[in-house]
């Protein structure tokens, strides 16, 4: 029950988790933090300018509403009584109207815009009148500010003044349209710099990811940004130096693995001559391994020196007919089934000698070979090799690819080898654009498939 309980909230922290660490790609990362980050500071902007705005029309409108109220009051005063009801409408604006009354009571006005409007009314119609009758004011109260002056005309009549103080100027309808289209541009600007920002890194991945074995990784261009085309040519300067030494080293393996035949040759010959037979067959055995060794070095440093043999026209089948019939001929236990169908462009050679390598390992492991030929439902040609041999534990699978591994069990002299078939094989893989892969069989035995590239 417990674990149970633990594997959810584990299920449920995992999400969460990411979501906290954020965007896993640089290109969000930067994209997400450039636009947040400027979509916020445009607002904080418009916040700004609008209160900004806001501030600037009230002061405008409380020295504009000082001077009309005491124009308006004065006008009021001076006018017959019974004149003054039909001027009413003509002096209201469109946030204050004045009442012949005594208008409603309350509490003085508490909100900061009534207070300062409530203030240049005061004055206003002090002004107006020019007596000493303090006015008085209070808000009524409701959902929007409002407030009243009340004051006494020269001859007595009560006079109110009825304020709705507008909060701020009411926006412009294309106002949204053109922050949004501000928000747009934006965005857009973002993701082109963070693309200029994250485009070659790319490219630089790219071109680490293909300089294989053979070393034929593209170039970078050596354009663009400063900081780009440096590092594009320092990269590229480093794949010359990779390039030069595994030359270099492949070069005194070639020599060191050649050289060695010529003595081996003359200890070989010497053995021959020699009277003690019981040990000359055991030397010749130790030569005869000391030999295979050093061929098999030769050709392994010759297929990693990329001496490339040119893919040619070939017809598949009659090609792996060929090698099946020489088995055959030597007495081995090699089927051949299945087929390919039309030509191929591939190297001869160096498919020969794959197929050879995974044929003689599973003749070598398992006593028989079955090679099987045909084309994959993406089209793409494939010779499996198959036997029921002991199969490789699955941890080792790769291993086996590395030179000069060769797994314990087969440590024995009957199937000694030196461990570089399936390297070889690997190398002229590459070097063709195909893949080879091991698998274990159901019910035992390994399977060796190679997948050619697509014509
Ligand atoms: N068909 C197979 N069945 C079982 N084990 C295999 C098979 N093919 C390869 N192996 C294992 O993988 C190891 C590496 O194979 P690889 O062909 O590279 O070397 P090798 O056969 O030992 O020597 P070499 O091929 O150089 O004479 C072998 O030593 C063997 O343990
Ligand atoms: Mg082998």
């Amino acid at each position: 029950m417990s674990t149970l309980s633990t594997a959810s909230t584990t299920a449920a922290a995992a999400p969460a988790a990411a979501l906290l660490r954020g965007p896993r790609t640089l290109f969000a990362r930067l994209a997400l933090i450039l636009v947040v980050g400027l979509a916020l500071a445009q607002t904080f902007s418009f916040l700004l300018t609008m209160h900004e705005r806001d501030d600037s029309m009230t002061h405008m409108m409380v020295g504009y509403v000082e001077r009309e109220v005491a124009t308006s009051v004065a006008l009021l005063d001076h006018l017959p009584p019974d004149e003054r009801a039909q001027w009413l409408p003509r002096l209201a604006r469109r946030s204050y109207s004045f009442v012949l009354g005594p208008g409603e009571s309350g509490t003085p006005p508490a909100a900061p815009l009534s207070a300062r409007f409530a203030q240049s009314m005061v004055a206003g119609a002090a002004a107006g009148l020019g007596t000493h009758v303090p006015p008085t004011v209070n808000a009524v109260p409701g959902g929007k500010e409002h407030f009243q002056v009340h004051l006494k005309l020269s001859d007595g009549t009560p006079l109110t003044i009825d304020m709705r103080p507008m909060v701020g100027m009411p926006l412009s309808d294309w106002l949204p349209l053109v922050l949004l289209l501000q928000l747009v541009v934006l965005g857009a600007c973002c993701w082109l710099a963070v693309r200029i920002a994250t485009g070659p890194l790319k490219q630089l991945a790219r071109a680490a990811d293909t300089l294989g074995p053979d070393l034929k990784a593209s170039r970078l261009p050596e354009s663009g940004p400063e900081e780009v085309a440096h590092a594009a040519k320092a990269f590229n300067a480093m794949q010359d130096r990779v390039a030069m030494y595994m030359t270099q080293r492949m070069q005194i393996l070639a020599a060191i693995t050649h050289d060695l035949q010529t003595p081996i040759t003359r200890m070989r010959l010497r053995v021959d001559t020699m009277d003690d037979d019981a040990t000359g067959a055991r030397l010749r055995q130790d030569l005869q391994e000391m030999e295979s060794l050093v061929k098999e070095g030769v050709t392994y440093a010759r297929t990693l020196h990329g001496t490339q043999e040119a893919p040619r026209r070939i017809d598949p089948d009659a090609l792996f007919e060929s090698i099946a019939d020489d088995y055959r001929d030597a007495g081995q236990d090699v089927t051949l089934r299945g087929s390919i169908g039309g030509a191929l462009m591939a190297p001869p050679q160096a498919l020969k000698r794959v197929v050879g390598n995974l044929v003689d390992n599973a003749l070598k492991y398992s006593g028989a070979a079955e090679i099987e030929t045909g084309r994959q439902d993406d089209g793409r040609a494939f010779i499996a090799v198959l036997d029921r041999g002991p199969g490789i534990p699955e941890e080792s699978l790769a291993a086996v690819f590395e030179p000069f591994v060769r797994l314990e069990e087969s440590r024995n002299r009957q199937t000694g080898g030196t461990g570089l078939g399936l390297a070889i094989a690997r190398q002229l893989t590459l070097a063709m654009d195909a893949s080879l892969t091991l698998h274990r069989r159901e019910g035992g035995g390994l399977e060796a498939r190679l997948v050619l590239k697509p014509a």
